[in-house]
């Protein structure tokens, strides 16, 4: 048994359906106790410490606060080493950088070391669990689980289906595609604490026949993922319009495939016409908001509002490579400077929700993680409020939580990552 003390925060509910303070809960000492990966009890340190076996290790975590590791609803682990490429929007910067990057994977060895080193930054970005994005190989994503069961990290990943309009090297058929995701599935889907998603790129590299096929593997396995892209920019918009004149909008290309639902995530959502927003709703499907991405790539300006006021899952997307950075922190930044540009407003409360319980409500994972409940994976961070000489002169005793979290948010990256522990155990100590 481990005990970890010191200021910790979790969420119970999304602020913007339950009040404040039913929604968090917040202990300036309070004491986690984890047996066998699993959160046994969160309470006030002070009347706790007394009563705990005595076997139990102590770790104190001063100046710092203890929160839900973070989740990150989309992101692509082959595009690690492409991040920061210069220069292009959405469709010029798939053709110059990705499809050329992507198509190493082919090569397992390969694919395992990008794994690695994608793994080793997403510990270091706090991030526990993520929603993954492999290549049209499916060995890709056979090194991809092979690298989180050896850390026993919960994360959902799929091979990509792309049958068009992309390079040769990097595209499958719709059997073949169907074939290599089933047997990704029986392999892997519910092995542990990972989870499969059937990953079509998005609608201009799929054909009708190959998304029937996606939509089949969603009938013949009912609790898999589907994560794809949706309406990120204006020129894909049109072009899925050209490939699909029958369709009424974007949303309609995946919809009459079957591939909408409650563990269904779609990256980006920025250009969506009413009916595809109705439609949405009525389906339960979640969306990943990628500031960072959709700044980078010039896509446009995700109307989070529109999603809250639609009580639509939403979380927390850095959408590497075309995002900027593995930091959630660094995300709720770019996402708080959005909601600005739109002219609404974000709470501060809700910023770190959808970091934490929120994405894992969007990935229907808040019965396992999210926050700190008694029985949930414990999968935390705990964040350095001193991380930089910056934020140790704005941070002090003055401070409420609420400050005390915005400039978290505002000038935390990884720096701020003190140590990642997945299901009970250290993945990542910044100063080891
Ligand atoms: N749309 C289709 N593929 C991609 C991708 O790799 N990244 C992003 N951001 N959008 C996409
Ligand atoms: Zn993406």
């Amino acid at each position: 048994m481990i005990a970890h003390r010191g200021e910790i925060l979790h969420f119970l509910a999304d602020p913007d359906r339950v009040q404040e303070p039913l929604c968090y809960e917040y202990f300036p000492d309070g004491l986690l106790v984890i047996k066998d990966g699993v959160v046994q009890s969160l309470s006030d340190a002070s009347q706790a410490i007394t009563k705990l076996d005595p076997k139990t290790e102590v770790i104190e975590h001063k100046n710092s606060l203890i929160m839900p590791g973070f989740v990150d609803t989309h992101i692509h682990f082959p595009q690690t080493e492409i991040i920061a490429a210069y220069g292009e929007q959405l469709l010029q910067w798939l053709d110059k950088y990705t499809f050329p990057t992507e198509r190493k994977f082919e090569d397992k060895a390969y694919a395992r070391n990008i794994a690695e080193k994608f793994l080793n930054e997403l510990l270091r970005a706090g991030t526990t669990t993520a929603l993954v994005f492999g290549t049209v190989h499916k060995q890709s994503v056979e090194a991809f689980f092979e690298a989180c069961e050896q850390r026993n990290l919960r994360m959902i990943a799929g091979k990509v289906m792309m049958d068009r309009n992309a390079p040769d090297y990097l595209t499958d058929c719709p059997e073949s595609s169907y074939q290599d995701s089933k047997s990704l599935i029986e392999k892997w889907h519910n092995r542990g604490r990972l989870r499969y998603a059937v990953t079509p790129r998005f609608s201009p590299t799929s054909s009708y026949e190959q998304l029937q096929k996606a939509g089949q593997l969603m009938r013949e396995y009912p609790d898999i993922y589907m994560h794809t892209h949706l309406s990120e920019n204006l020129d894909e918009v049109a072009w899925v319009k050209e490939l699909f004149p029958d369709c009424d909008n974007y949303l309609a290309t995946y919809d009459r495939a079957g591939l909408l639902g409650r563990r269904s995530v779609f990256a980006h959502c920025i250009h969506l016409c009413d009916s595809e927003w109705q439609r949405m709703v009525d389906t339960h499907s979640g969306i990943a908001f990628c500031p960072t991405s959709n700044l980078f790539l010039g896509s446009g300006l995700f109307n989070l509002s529109r999603a809250v006021e639609n009580n639509i899952n939403v979380g927390m997307g850095t959408d590497v490579g075309g995002g900027t950075s593995f930091s959630i922190l660094q995300t709720l930044n770019e996402a708080y400077k959005v909601v600005q540009l739109r002219g609404q407003t974000v709470s501060i409360l809700k910023m770190f929700y959808l970091a934490t319980l929120g994405g894992a409500k969007t990935l229907d994972l808040d019965d396992k993680i999210g926050n700190f409940e008694v029985g949930k994976e414990a999968d935390l961070v705990v964040l350095d409020k001193h991380s930089t000489p910056l934020m140790e002169l704005r941070l002090n005793e003055h401070n409420d939580l609420l400050e005390q979290l915005f400039v978290l948010s505002m000038l935390g990256d990884d720096r701020t990552v003190k140590q990642t522990w997945s299901a009970g155990t250290k993945v990542h100590d910044r100063d080891q």
